[in-house]
């Protein structure tokens, strides 16, 4: 199929180049100039791994091009993705002008039937303004109908994600529409749910939504072990085991981040407030993912006494290993409350060093390694669990600390072993 995907943030450059790989004649169109002339060289503008090589492998088969002229890609597609970004507001509502410039290109440049799909992230009703927009500013205005598609991917595991998804959710109106999403989906082979356009939509909301609820529930055990005096892994083992529980995201720590949980929980409690349903616990779930990052600088303070000049070394600023990405990550946010205490930082991240120095510029340390980082430190704090943190050679790192204190903001090491080394240790949630 002739397929344009308009929007190369993440989830438009990862479904462009999977749809390419499937076969189809995808282009990837964006106003942002430089980001295309970039793409266009190969140079891919995010860090997700295996993407570069499939990008390149693509566009060699020219089964995928970019490019920064918008009207021409719809022209020449019948399926048309909408993957700009939404990004919030102040009031914490999604900003939606991107998607309103997107539907008047694609109504004034459409010559032929078009299916237009919604895959960013958008309010439950988005639909309905994009279809009006289209129905005012089309010239073909009885030949398109639009379609829900949300994205589950998940940033670092993106391609697999894609490639092999639990579901595929499809929100349609027409037969036509069905059946045009169901032939596209049909190599991957996995189940698809087919609603109306606003179940689609709210099953992204539902979604991550409860994934991040599970994450703030089992923060929340966190607490009440820490309390007792037991281990929140242990507890999460024995619950997670019950299929209807089940283990996944009952990781307690220093709370989610990220481009996609905070952003589309405010979104959510927005949409649902404006609906006439408050969605308070949403908003405990929030409140519990504050509450963590809080949490993990009390730790250092009770293992420090006194925060000023106290030397903290990080490992770990992505907000969840294998990416670069520091959006809305709780290392940033814990860093910028330990300099307010008077605590100088160090840290080490083995991708997120230049976003973090774009952010943070000169008010920490950034150091070459793990043990760089640790020198001279009387604490270090785990923020993101990188595989290259579960190898660490103990006796070596106790050498270049000030202290031998660990805050274990992912719970990912053996309390008694860090106690039996000599090592101070506080996880979250390990009694
Ligand atoms: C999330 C969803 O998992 C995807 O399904 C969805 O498509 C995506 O948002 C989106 O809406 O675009 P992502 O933000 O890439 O994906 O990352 P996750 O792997 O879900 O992690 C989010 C945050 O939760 C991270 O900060 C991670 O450290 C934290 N987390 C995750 C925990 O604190 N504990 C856990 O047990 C799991």
């Amino acid at each position: 199929m002739k397929l344009a995907i308009i929007g190369t943030g993440y989830v438009g450059l990862v479904t462009g180049t999977c749809f390419a790989d499937l076969g189809n004649e995808v282009v990837c169109a964006d106003n942002d100039e430089k980001k295309i002339e970039s793409l266009n060289n190969d140079d891919i503008p995010i860090y997700e791994p295996g993407l570069e090589e499939l990008v390149r492998k693509n566009r060699r088969n020219n089964r995928l091009s970019f490019t920064a002229d918008i009207k021409e890609a719809v022209k020449a597609a019948e399926v048309i993705f909408i993957c700009v970004g939404t990004p919030p507001r102040e009031d914490g509502s999604a900003d939606l002008t991107g998607i309103e410039k997107v539907s008047r290109v694609i109504a004034e440049n459409m010559d032929s039937y078009k299916l237009i799909v919604e895959k960013s992230t958008v309010p439950v009703e988005t639909n309905r303004w994009v279809k009006d927009t289209i129905n005012m500013f089309g010239k073909n205005s009885n030949k398109f109908d639009i379609a829900s598609n949300p994205e589950f991917l998940r940033e670092s595991t993106a391609i697999e994600d894609f490639m092999n998804p639990d579901r595929v959710v499809i929100g349609v109106e027409s037969e036509k529409a069905e059946k045009i999403l169901r032939e596209l989906y049909e190599p991957l082979r996995t189940k698809i749910v087919v609603t109306n356009i606003k179940g689609a939509e709210l099953i992204k909301h539902a979604s991550n939504s409860f994934l991040a609820t599970k994450i703030s529930f089992i923060n929340a055990i966190s607490n009440i072990c820490d309390k007792v005096g037991t281990d929140v892994n242990a507890v999460a083992e024995g619950i997670g085991l019950d299929p209807r529980i089940n283990r996944r995201f009952l990781g307690a720590g220093i709370g989610f981040g990220g481009s996609c949980f905070p952003k589309d929980l405010k979104a959510f409690i927005h949409i649902s407030e404006r609906l006439g349903y408050p969605f308070d616990m949403l908003k405990e779930v929030q409140k519990i993912n504050e509450m963590q990052k809080e949490l993990a600088v009390s730790k250092i303070t009770d293992m420090l006494w006194n925060l000023p000049d106290k030397i903290i070394g990080i490992w770990g600023l992505a907000f969840k290993p294998n990416t670069d990405d520091i959006r809305s990550a709780p290392s940033i946010d814990i860093i910028r409350r330990l300099i307010a205490a008077g605590a100088k930082i160090k840290a080490f991240d083995p991708a997120a060093m230049e976003k973090t120095r774009a952010e943070l510029g000169d008010r920490i340390i950034y150091c070459k390694d793990a043990y760089d980082a640790a020198r001279d430190a009387d604490c270090v704090a785990l923020m993101t669990e990188w595989n290259e943190f579960k190898e660490i050679d103990w006796q070596r790192l106790k050498s270049v600390m000030r202290q031998p204190v660990i805050l274990d903001g992912r719970n990912i090491y053996d309390p008694e072993k860090m106690k039996d080394m000599g090592f101070r240790y506080a996880g979250i949630g390990r009694g």
